[in-house]
């Protein structure tokens, strides 16, 4: 068994802390927040955390200082910490893969010293880094001609997963900070829709695509690349060697960026010890970088560097990736959550947490632990959300007054954008929104309360809100490159925590294999009508209607 492999770990649900901690659960029951407020008059400022520009307010959780003591042990007694210190060592981690976990090294300062396999990794992680510099400083001064001399003006990232998620919300997050006269486009998706639309109003000779993939056998990304360099090859009228003014690739596969036809002198290379959903600070975020610029793209490595230190270095009680781990732990474990949500109340974070929905959830979405054994006990959890206050006129409802606990973080900024003018005002409303519903779902609203209003006895039950559903609060002073990291690491920090206490390998991904191998035996049967040996009959029966459908 791998060193990370930890067969002979005691189980998590045999820890004497476990059952402390369950004993703890059983004299817990029925104390709510309002209880817990009224019983601690500093509980607002005990429970809250400064890292870096982050606040942290965690005092609207269901849990007491037994709670949190008896958690940090459980986590002490799991390996949570050695686990840690194994990832930043640059040790294989991942053992069903037997790779190094080390995206903390994509933002270690250039004087750092990182080692895998006795190499010091951080020198090619800067070199990689000016050679980006350069590449996104071309672009955005127009130096960077395409093949009939035009300089660039639409830059198309052509990913999926990490290699399209990352970059995609970091541009929209900070998109007030991009170079506004230039374009940026993302395009994911095989349904050929998506190209379609990112390049419809596009004239080829002023657009450049970034073919982002780790592994550059991603059919989605190939598929899609492909299409693009017909269309541009049209679009010009001239041969493949327009190619190279047009096209750049992202990837660790030189070989692979080679046979696709892209010079391996435009590839960006980064690393087997990056995980595809921790990559978006490698060159994977070539988009951003020439979308905010060098400088913001360091100020926001510097952001991401300053958390891994907090989560390397703080003690267990004021640790912020481990304490959000942990509170997900508790409310997973022994409050029957299924779900957390990332509520953001920013308008560019609007795709935050479909960016955090692979990072969690393709991360700890196992169940089976290091060895191989299964698990008994809950892991990831699902994770959702979108901007506050759109939520709120949907699904919120469900969040104060449904039968299912789900915990929520809710983010937030004191000061809006500059760019926004008087449209700044609107911003006071905004958060007054956040820490109202922070407010809700914590303490709810009594019958009593209900009653004392005037309200008609047979519509109280209906107005009554129980409360008790906890959140936690994230503020910051402003949306910059640095608080950005620092909310990225905060949560890829989170994510490792919990991993490592489940005892999970939260590092690879083969859960969606399965998917891609029945798609490319299923192909054939779609357009040609060919015979799929053991395809079950719900399948061929839709196989066939889908043909029918189709006119074939
Ligand atoms: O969906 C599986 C996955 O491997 C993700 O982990 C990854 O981010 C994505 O596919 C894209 O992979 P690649 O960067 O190799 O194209």
């Amino acid at each position: 068994m791998n060193a990370y492999g930890e067969a002979d770990r005691v189980r998590l649900d045999r820890l004497p802390q476990w059952k402390a901690l369950t004993e703890h659960r059983a004299r817990l029951n029925g104390v709510g927040l309002r209880e817990l407020f009224a019983d601690d008059p500093k509980r607002a400022e005990r429970y809250s955390l400064q890292v870096g520009d982050l606040h942290l307010d965690y005092a609207k959780h269901l849990v007491t200082d037994e709670t949190l003591t008896l958690l940090t042990e459980l986590a002490e007694a799991a390996g949570v910490a050695e686990l840690r210190d194994a990832m930043f060592r640059g040790e294989r981690i991942n053992n069903t893969e037997n790779r190094a976990v080390l995206h903390t090294a994509l933002r270690a300062p250039r004087d750092a010293v990182i080692e895998v396999d006795g190499e010091n990794v951080v020198p090619a992680v800067h070199a990689v880094l000016d050679r980006m510099t350069d590449f996104a400083r071309r672009v955005r001064s127009g130096a960077w001609l395409g093949h009939t001399g035009r300089p660039i003006r639409t830059v198309v990232n052509i990913g999926i997963g990490g290699s399209d998620l990352g970059p995609a919300m970091a541009y929209e997050a900070l998109r007030h900070r991009t170079a506004r006269d230039l374009d940026f486009r993302f395009v994911s998706n095989v349904d050929g829709a998506d190209l379609h639309e990112a390049v419809r109003d596009l004239d080829p000779a002023e657009t450049l695509f970034i073919v982002a993939s780790k592994t550059f056998t991603t059919i989605e990304t190939i598929t899609n690349a492909k299409a693009a360099r017909e269309w541009l090859l049209a679009g010009l009228g001239a041969g493949p060697e327009s190619v190279a003014a047009h096209f750049v690739a992202v990837s660790t596969n030189a070989e692979e960026v080679a046979r696709f036809g892209i010079d391996t002198a435009n590839m960006f290379e980064f690393w087997d010890w990056v995980g595809g959903r921790y990559s978006y600070d490698s060159a994977i975020g070539l988009s951003l970088m020439t979308a905010i610029g060098p400088e913001d793209f360091r100020e926001m490595l510097d952001g991401f560097h300053l958390v891994d230190e907090h989560f390397r270095t703080a003690e267990p009680e004021r640790n912020a990736p481990l304490l959000l781990g942990l509170l997900g732990f508790w409310y997973g474990q022994f409050h029957d959550a299924q779900a957390h949500a990332v509520l953001p109340y920013s308008h560019y974070l609007s795709k935050f947490t479909a960016y955090l929905q692979q990072l969690d959830m393709e991360s700890n979405g196992k169940r089976v632990d290091r060895a191989g054994r299964p698990v008994d006990w809950q892991t990831g959890p699902v994770v959702w959300g979108t901007p506050g206050t759109n939520g709120q006129h949907a699904y919120y409802q469900l969040l104060h007054q449904g039968t299912k606990l789900i915990p929520a973080d809710l983010l937030g900024f004191a000061e809006p954008v500059a760019e926004l003018g008087p449209l700044r005002d609107q911003h006071d409303l905004l958060m007054a929104n956040l820490l109202a519903q922070g407010q809700a779902l914590a303490f709810g609203r009594t019958a009593e309360e209900v009653r004392a209003d005037g309200v008609p006895e047979e519509q109280v039950p209906h107005r009554t809100f129980p409360g008790d559903r906890p959140t936690t609060t994230i503020l910051a002073a402003s949306l910059t490159p640095s608080v950005l990291g620092q909310l990225i690491a905060l949560y890829e920090h989170k994510v490792f925590v919990q991993g490592a206490l489940w005892g999970i390998n939260s590092f690879d991904q083969w859960g969606v294999e399965l998917g891609k191998v029945l798609a490319k035996r299923i192909e054939p049967a779609l357009t040609e009508g060919a015979e799929v040996p053991g395809l079950d009959g719900s399948t061929s029966a839709l196989v066939r209607r889908y043909r029918e459908l189709r006119g074939r």
